[in-house]
């Protein structure tokens, strides 16, 4: 077209007489494209192609646009020319979808931004696009611009509620659905697992949905932990991370417990727990012994074993068995029930008197040697005992006082009696 439309006559003259070094000056225009452009189907995408100024300045004769196809052909599909303006020759796409973002402006030689409008994006659409400038007297320059036509994937992610068993089962499912190209899909999961995924065609042509399984053996522990899925996609300027609570539904697991271990015959009131950890949660408690049925003074409350009063019958093992909708599980504490408080403190009343008496044979053995071969250790006692110094000092010439020995009776005994509290 450009070789068909003549060129005015000055132009002509001019580039019949230019000088050798400026008619090898092609190099001097220059187009500038943006080597990818990227965008969603069905939306609008801009294809740059820019005229670069050069050192001299140059008149555009013409722009083409030329889609390539997979095959190495290629079509012209957008072409404007400074006096006829714009036009679209060809279907795919066609002038129905297609504009310069700069053919408004108007005709005339000044064109240099040929930027292209592509309007309802479509899979097909997806190809190489050159962007060919004729100047004069700059001569040809061309750029190609790979456009990717895209979708951004609709993402979600589910849990499954699965029963502990030995074998691995899908646990949750991260879904990315939709996506040109397909997405990527990772799991940040702390118990180590497998993944399964799948690919299949999306809702809209030329798109794809991934699937990815996350496939654990269940443990109790995984019940409430979060795994989180991480979906990566060109369209996405950051990958989306997805976060779900596992579900595991277990029978109980069960544990006794109590609040101390002074089961004594009498105590007024003691206490089991039956702890229990399941999903869901406990529906039953049952409270029995080894022996088969309760001792009577026993009372059970739901996961609480009430001992009311302790007495020899409690001597024995507990069973506590909790129900859920799972399964039973149980557990059994044995208790070893003690004499009573009371019989023990009386013990230690006797253990007191005889050491009372003991200790008080010691002391008058110790006057008798002192009386005997008269040496006294009471002379140490001067310092911190003014009142029986006149007492001791004459204890040691004259014959032996009795208050002394009582002062020394009463001492071990005071003695005995504090020391019985402790
Ligand atoms: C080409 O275009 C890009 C983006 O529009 C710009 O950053 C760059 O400077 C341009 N290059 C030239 C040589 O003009
Ligand atoms: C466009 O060209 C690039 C190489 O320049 C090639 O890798 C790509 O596959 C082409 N795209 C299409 C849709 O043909
Ligand atoms: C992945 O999942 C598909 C469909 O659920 C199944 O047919 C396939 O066997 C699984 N592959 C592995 C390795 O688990
Ligand atoms: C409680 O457990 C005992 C012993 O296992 C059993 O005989 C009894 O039937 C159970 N009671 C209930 C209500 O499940
Ligand atoms: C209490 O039970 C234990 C076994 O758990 C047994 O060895 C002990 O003799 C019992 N005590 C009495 C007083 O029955
Ligand atoms: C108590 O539990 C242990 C295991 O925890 C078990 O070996 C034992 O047989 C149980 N005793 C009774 C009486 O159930």
């Amino acid at each position: 077209m450009a070789q068909a439309s003549p060129l005015p006559l000055p132009k002509l003259l001019l580039l019949l007489l230019l000088p050798p070094h400026l008619g090898a000056a092609p190099q001097t225009v220059q187009v500038n494209v943006s080597s990818v452009a990227r965008g969603l189907l069905g939306a609008e995408v801009r294809l740059p192609c820019h005229l670069v100024p050069g050192e001299v300045e140059v008149q555009v004769s013409q722009v083409t646009w030329l889609r390539h196809d997979q095959t190495g052909g290629s079509v012209s599909i957008a072409v404007f020319h400074p006096i006829h303006g714009a036009g679209f020759p060809s279907t795919g796409p066609g002038e129905e979808r297609l504009a310069f973002v700069s053919q408004s402006q108007g005709l005339g030689s000044e064109f240099q931004d040929a930027t292209l409008v592509l309007q309802d994006l479509r899979v097909e659409d997806e190809a190489n696009y050159t962007c060919e400038f004729a100047t004069f007297p700059g001569g040809n320059s061309k750029g190609t611009t790979w456009l990717r036509v895209l979708a951004e994937p609709k993402n979600h992610i589910e849990a499954h509620e699965v029963t502990l068993g030995p074998g691995s089962m899908t646990m949750a499912t991260c879904v990315s659905s939709g996506g040109r190209p397909p997405a990527r899909i990772y799991w940040s999961s702390p118990p180590a697992g497998q993944s399964n995924e799948t690919r299949t065609a999306g809702l809209a042509s030329d798109t794809f949905t991934v699937t990815s399984r996350l496939t654990l053996i269940p443990t109790a522990q995984m019940n409430e932990k979060e795994v989180i899925c991480k979906v990566e996609h060109e369209t996405l300027s950051e990958p989306a991370l997805l976060s779900i609570t596992l579900v595991v539904r277990y029978s109980p697991k069960v544990s006794i417990s109590s609040h101390d271990e002074d089961w004594y015959v009498g105590r007024e009131k003691a206490s089991l727990s039956c702890d229990a950890q399941s999903n869901p949660k406990p529906t039953a408690y049952n409270w029995s012994t080894a022996s088969g049925f309760l001792p009577p003074t026993a009372l059970s409350d739901g996961p609480k074993l009430v001992i009311h009063p302790v007495d020899w019958s409690v001597n024995t093992t507990f069973i506590c068995q909790v129900t859920n909708a799972v399964g039973t599980g149980w557990a059994n504490r044995t208790i070893h029930v003690k004499e009573t408080l009371s019989s023990k403190e009386s013990r230690e009343k006797l253990v007191g008197t005889v050491v009372a008496i003991v200790v008080g044979l010691i002391g008058l053995g110790s006057i008798l040697y002192c009386v005997l071969t008269r040496r006294c250790p009471g002379q140490g006692r001067q310092n911190y005992s003014p009142n029986r110094q006149v007492y001791t000092s004459v204890a040691c010439t004259t014959s032996l006082p009795r208050p002394t020995q009582n002062t020394t009776a009463d001492d071990v005994n005071q003695n005995d009696r504090q020391a019985l509290p402790q």
